[in-house]
């Protein structure tokens, strides 16, 4: 099983490119089924959820071609089931967004549940309230969402929960209905805004994205588009705890700063230096970095994808931090894994209290999932000796060439498949 190892100690030092945003990236994917011209994407993250979203979406039948490593071109005309294979949905949670995509196109649609993910239950009751509001039958079927509507007429949908998953599959299904749909109380994450945004370039008429209400006109059809994923505001934030949590200085290339406002705050009240430049932030850490109190939000709040990041970075600061993790019910995996690091972290309830300590040492850990996995290889960077994190499959779903980018960071690291191999990168790095 593939692993990262580390040698720690290093400040991060250099400039690093962020990626296309991994979650624009999956609702713009599903959304692109839904004109039967062609779609071209780029700036694709080349991350696992996206290959396996790619492959989903060719096995139903629509032709997707890789025109290179961050774009592709998808042509939906072809697409012959509205039925997805159970396969691609256990890989990933975003597959849910094909049932948004086929009803609002076929008003059909045929999708397994996603499997529960490991930082919550995550249920799609509220998804599945905005495609009933639309007038479409839905119901679970042996572990399948099935949904049809002869036809899908607009509504006034008020969420009971702020969802990024609902606030994109409602919109999606609702761009294609007939009238006006209001969606209340929705997610603003930049990701919401650009699959709006990519809705638009398709002639869909969505306003107000990005804000709490969202008016969708329904239209009879949508065009191809080409388009372009935004920045990973998510990447960006990592790299960010990244160099304060190693005291070094990184320029985060290829941001939108705005998108970036709460952490880059954060990280300027523990005592970081965080300058802001037109589609860059750097971050230099200081020597003695002081603690502060983080409660995640929805967005323009902090964002709870940057939680596990943000902790590790104050388990290294002075003083007692207290986390609070509003959003999931179970995100503080990672506090049994850092404490083998020397971490100070108790968890009660959905707040973690953390005493900072003056520095970690390297241990075996494992990653729990996909953020709290890029966290221990930040602890694992900023400790003392030798880190080896496991089951690096959970990073590799979101970060693309993490550890080369950290590599170029100055960072000692490497993703190796046998102690053979790991021994060998100790005798290298000493
Ligand atoms: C998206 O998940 C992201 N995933 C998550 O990122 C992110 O943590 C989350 O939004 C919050 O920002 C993708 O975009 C693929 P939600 P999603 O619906 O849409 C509850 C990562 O690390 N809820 O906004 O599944 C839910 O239980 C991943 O990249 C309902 O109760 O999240 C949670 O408590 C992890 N009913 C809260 O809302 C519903 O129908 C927010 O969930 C839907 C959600």
């Amino acid at each position: 099983m593939e692993q990262y190892i580390m040698k720690g100690g290093n400040p991060l030092v250099g400039e690093v490119y962020i990626s296309g945003a991994k979650n624009a990236a999956l609702g713009i994917l599903a959304a692109s089924i839904m004109t039967d011209e062609d779609v071209v994407i780029d700036n694709l993250p080349d991350v696992r959820d996206i290959n396996v979203l790619l492959e989903a979406i060719a096995e139903i039948g629509a032709s997707v071609e890789r025109i290179d490593r961050h774009t592709v071109k998808i042509n939906a005309s072809g697409i012959k089931e509205v039925s997805v294979d159970d396969e691609f949905i256990r890989k990933i949670r975003a597959s849910y967004y094909f049932i948004g995509a086929l009803l609002g196109k076929y008003k059909s649609a045929e999708v397994p549940l996603p499997g529960g993910c490991n930082i919550g239950s995550r249920p799609i009751d509220q998804h599945l309230k905005g495609f009933r509001a639309l007038g479409a039958k839905v119901e679970i079927v042996k572990g399948s969402v099935v949904a049809h509507a002869i036809d899908l007429v607009g509504s006034h949908i008020y969420l009971d929960v702020v969802s990024v998953g609902a606030t994109i599959n409602i919109m999606m299904a609702a761009a294609l209905a007939e009238g006006q749909t209001i969606l209340e109380n929705v997610a603003k994450e930049p990701h919401v805004v650009d699959v709006a945004n990519f809705l638009n370039s398709m002639g869909a008429n969505i306003k107000g994205a990005g804000t709490d209400v969202i008016r969708i006109r329904g239209v009879s059809r949508l065009h191809g588009t080409e388009y372009s994923v935004i920045p990973d505001q998510i990447e960006a934030g990592t790299f960010m705890c990244a160099a304060a949590a190693t005291r070094g200085d990184v320029m985060v290339r290829n941001v939108i700063p705005k998108h970036l406002e709460a952490i880059s705050a954060k990280l300027a009240e523990i005592g970081c230096e965080v300058i802001e430049f037109d589609d860059a932030v750097r971050v230099v850490g200081k020597p003695r970095q002081r603690s502060t109190n983080i409660k995640t939000l929805p967005y323009p709040g902090f964002p709870t994808d940057m939680q596990p990041q943000m902790a590790v970075t104050l388990a290294l600061a002075e003083g007692t931090s207290m986390v609070t993790e509003s959003i999931f019910e179970n995100r503080f995996k990672y506090v049994d894994e850092l404490a083998r690091m020397g971490g100070n972290i108790k968890v009660e309830g959905n707040v973690a209290v953390i005493d900072g300590v003056p520095g970690f040492t390297g241990a075996q850990v494992e990653a729990p999932d996909l953020r709290a996995g890029a966290a221990l290889v930040i602890a694992g960077l900023a400790a003392e000796g030798y880190t080896v994190v496991d089951e690096i499959g959970y990073i590799q779903r979101g970060y693309e060439s993490f550890e080369e980018k950290l590599q170029s960071l100055g960072a000692m690291i490497e993703k190796v498949d046998s102690d053979r191999e790991a021994r060998k990168f100790q005798l290298r790095v000493g």
